[in-house]
Order: structure tokens, then C-alpha cells, then sequence
């Protein structure tokens, strides 16, 4: 099969092995469509390494059709219409995955929007009602509003009643994260987003990807029994924690990675998202924002735009294609 490897600062598409027949409870797919995520840049610049006995071939979801299934799995047979969360490799025509971290295609989506669904609604899933454990009608701050965690966690806000503050790069984003539903933004670029929020109410939770930089800025908005869900380093990885506040605020930070769970983990959030969000994406209630899309061979290109942060939702791969 082809697939992408990385080639010192190159990303080449060329022929490599196959992964072999799969084995009881994996299922192999045939690739149509494969998600770009921040993630793929940061192993491809070398800050990222796929977990142990993870292949090197980047890419953690893709869209496409079941090509063989291997002993104990039910519910998926050759030819099923299928996205999946993968550790690693969906840049490739092949992908061998444990089928708990396989779904059905929402009903009337097609492959294309259903590669973009699974890694940033996992992670949006995960990390406000799991780790971040919502209760009705608190507020949410997303930093990053317009990216593909962004997209989905500000649909899932709105759908589950938690009005949300974004932030974001630019106001074209701001404009796009409060059609998606946010209740009110801040363009990063304009200073501190500290006064903002403080008049718009506070966070109960705060998803961050941005980390040190944004630390001190996160504590003063969060309030009182505050979580504080942090999913990446975009803004540093060494900051001063004022443990004054964090003590007489009971404010609480987690930290939080989706990739190197165990497939039952994974197939518990998959599990959620299915009973939870399928039946919103069935109804149009929420969609997948896909901003565009490459053919695979030109992964460069579509490397390039999420670098330069031009992205609002999710940049795809076209694989094998189709809808
Ligand atoms: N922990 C996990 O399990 C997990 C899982 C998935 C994703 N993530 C993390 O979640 C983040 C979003 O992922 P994605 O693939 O959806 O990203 P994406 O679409 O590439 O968007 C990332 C956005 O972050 C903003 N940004 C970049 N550098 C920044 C900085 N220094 N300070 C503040 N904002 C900055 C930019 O938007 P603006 O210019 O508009 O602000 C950029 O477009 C990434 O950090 C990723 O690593 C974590």
C-alpha cells in the first residue's frame, strides 16, 4: 500500500508494508478520507512520538469501508461505512484498528465529513463531560474557538446548554465560532481576554490547548470549584501556578491526552459520542465544520495552512475519496 512517512522535514507518499491481517477484535479499513490534527505537526517536528508499538505513520482518524474483520468482532462486517479513532497511521491506504474505536457513519453524513468527526468530538466529549464534568448550565471558556476541537466543543455547549466563550486569532473566526453557537469571543491578538470574561460571567471550565501562557489569565476567570481541562503546550510548557488561588478558589487542573489510552478507554468515549451526538449529527443539529481538503500526496500543503493557523474547523486528506 502507500502511506505517508516522514522524511526529515519532508512528508512523502510511497510505498510501505501493509500492517498484517487483523487480529481477534481489530478490523482493517480501507482509508477514504483521513483528518489532519495539530498533533500531526508536532510528531512530525519531532515534539510528538507515537506511543510505544504505535506505527510512525502519522494521522489518528480516518473515513472509509471495512475491508476484513478478525475473530470476537460483531456489529461490523466487510463493506460497513465506518470513521475511527486511531493512535497513529491513518495517513496510509490501510489501517488496522481495534473495533471498539470504530463507528457507524451518522445516518445521511457521508465519509468525507465523517473523517473530521471522530479525534476532536472525542476530544471535546471527553475533556467537558468527562474529565471537565459539566453540570447544568455552567459556562465553558474554549481558547482556540475556531479549530477542529474548537468546532465541535463549541456545537457540543450549545447542544448540551453550557453557554460558551470563545477565543480566537481573528474576527472572521469569531464570527464563525458564534454562528457554530458560541454566546461571546475575544480575539487573542487584542490583549488579555482576563476583563472579558470576568464581565461575561466566568468559567466553571476552561478546555485550553495553550497552556503556560495562558495559565496565570485562566486562574483569575475561572471560579470558585473551577476546572481547568488542559489538552496541549501551544503557549509553553513552564509556568507559575498561584496555589494561593488555586487553594481558596477550589479551583482544579487536569491534564488530559486522548492518544495514548487504551482501546477500551477510547471505546467508552466512542460509545458516549455514539449515544450522545450521532443522533445530532443524524438530525443537522450539529455538523462537522470541514474547512478544506488535499489529496494525500499533497499532505505538505494541507500541513502548511493548520501551521499557519489559517484553519476554521477541520483540514482533510483525500485517500481513496468519496461520499
Ligand atoms: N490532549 C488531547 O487529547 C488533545 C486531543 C486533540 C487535540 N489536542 C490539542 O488541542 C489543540 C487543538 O487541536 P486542533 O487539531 O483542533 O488544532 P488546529 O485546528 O490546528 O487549531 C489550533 C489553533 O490554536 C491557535 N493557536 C496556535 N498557537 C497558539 C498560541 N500560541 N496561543 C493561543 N492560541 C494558539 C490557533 O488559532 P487562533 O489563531 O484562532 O487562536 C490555531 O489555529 C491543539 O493544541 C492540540 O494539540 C489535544
Amino acid at each position: 500500500m502507500h502511506a505517508i512517512a516522514i522524511e526529515g522535514e519532508r512528508l512523502a507518499w510511497r510505498e510501505t508494508p501493509a500492517p498484517s491481517a487483523p487480529a481477534p477484535g481489530e478490523v482493517r479499513i480501507r482509508v477514504a478520507w483521513a483528518g489532519v490534527n495539530r498533533a500531526d505537526l508536532m510528531q512530525r517536528a519531532g515534539h510528538y512520538p507515537p506511543p510505544p508499538g504505535v506505527t510512525e505513520i502519522p494521522g489518528l482518524e480516518v473515513s472509509g469501508t471495512v475491508a476484513a474483520v478478525g475473530d470476537g468482532v460483531n456489529g461490523l462486517t466487510v463493506g460497513d461505512r465506518v470513521c475511527a479513532l486511531l493512535a497513529g497511521g491513518g495517513y496510509a491506504e490501510e489501517v488496522v484498528v481495534d473495533a471498539r474505536q470504530v463507528l457507524p457513519l451518522p445516518e445521511g453524513r457521508g465519509l468525507r465529513e465523517a473523517a473530521a468527526l471522530p479525534e476532536v468530538f472525542a476530544t471535546a466529549w471527553l475533556n467537558l463531560f468527562m474529565e471537565g464534568r459539566l453540570a447544568d448550565g455552567e459556562r465553558v471558556l474554549l481558547h482556540a474557538g475556531a479549530s477542529g476541537v474548537g468546532t465541535a466543543a463549541i456545537q457540543l455547549c450549545r447542544a448540551f446548554g453550557h453557554p460558551c466563550f470563545v477565543t480566537a486569532g481573528n474576527d472572521a473566526k469569531l464570527d464563525a465560532c458564534r454562528e457554530l453557537g458560541a454566546t461571546a469571543g475575544w480575539n487573542r491578538h487584542e490583549g488579555s481576554f482576563v476583563a472579558a470574561v470576568k464581565a461575561w460571567g466566568g468559567a466553571d471550565v476552561i478546555l485550553d490547548p495553550v497552556g503556560a501562557s495562558y495559565l496565570a489569565d485562566n486562574q483569575r476567570v475561572l471560579n470558585a470549584d473551577g476546572r481547568l481541562v488542559l489538552i496541549g503546550l501551544l503557549g509553553g510548557r513552564h509556568a507559575d501556578l498561584d496555589l494561593g488561588r488555586l487553594l481558596m478558589k477550589r479551583q482544579r487542573l487536569i491534564g488530559s491526552t486522548l492518544r495514548a489510552k487504551p482501546p477500551a478507554a477510547k471505546g467508552a468515549i466512542l460509545a458516549a459520542l455514539h449515544r450522545h451526538v450521532w443522533p445530532r449529527l443524524e438530525s443537522g443539529e450539529i455538523r462537522a465544520l470541514v474547512d478544506r481538503s488535499w489529496p494525500i500526496a499533497q499532505a505538505e500543503a494541507a500541513h502548511s495552512h493548520v501551521q499557519r493557523d489559517a484553519n476554521i474547523g477541520k483540514v482533510l486528506l483525500e485517500v481513496a475519496g468519496g461520499d
